[in-house]
């Protein structure tokens, strides 16, 4: 039992459908507390950072183009084991795939519009939130 901040963005086709208030209360019922947030138009090159691991790979630029076609909402949760909790809680990234009553799986439409992101490791969580909150 540890308490872990980690980053997650509300991404574009989320925000786009004003489901970010049904996103953020799942979070906090699951014992997750904000400690900032913020709604940002990402530059292409905040967008490429964020997902750096993923260059080169046959998707990268059509990730890049929707995660900067709206605006997103950023946001730094604490809580108890915080960075595998909010994993678990946005399901797997298609919703095709992912449990039943996940983020994902409630309101993704598809592998790539998937509506969350969140830090996968305590190093990503570290990298992400001064990555997005400088
Ligand atoms: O977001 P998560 O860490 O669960 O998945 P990822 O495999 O690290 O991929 C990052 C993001 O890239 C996904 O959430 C999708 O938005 C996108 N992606 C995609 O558009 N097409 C793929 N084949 C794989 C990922
Ligand atoms: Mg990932």
């Amino acid at each position: 039992m540890i308490i872990e901040k980690s980053l997650v963005l509300i991404k574009p086709d989320a925000v786009e459908r004003n489901i970010v208030g049904k996103i953020i209360s799942i979070y906090e019922s699951n014992g997750l507390t904000i400690l900032k947030m913020k709604k940002i138009a990402v530059s292409k090159e905040l967008a490429e950072e964020h997902y750096k691991e993923h260059v080169g790979k046959p998707f990268f630029n059509d990730l890049v183009s929707y995660t900067t076609r709206s605006d997103v909402i950023a946001i730094i949760f604490e809580g108890t084991n915080a960075i595998s909790k909010i994993r678990t809680i946005n399901g797997s990234r298609d919703p095709k795939t992912a449990s039943i009553g996940t983020i994902r799986n409630l309101f993704a439409i598809n592998g790539r519009e998937n509506s969350v992101h969140a830090s996968d490791s305590k190093s990503s969580a570290e990298r992400e939130i001064k990555l997005w909150f400088k």
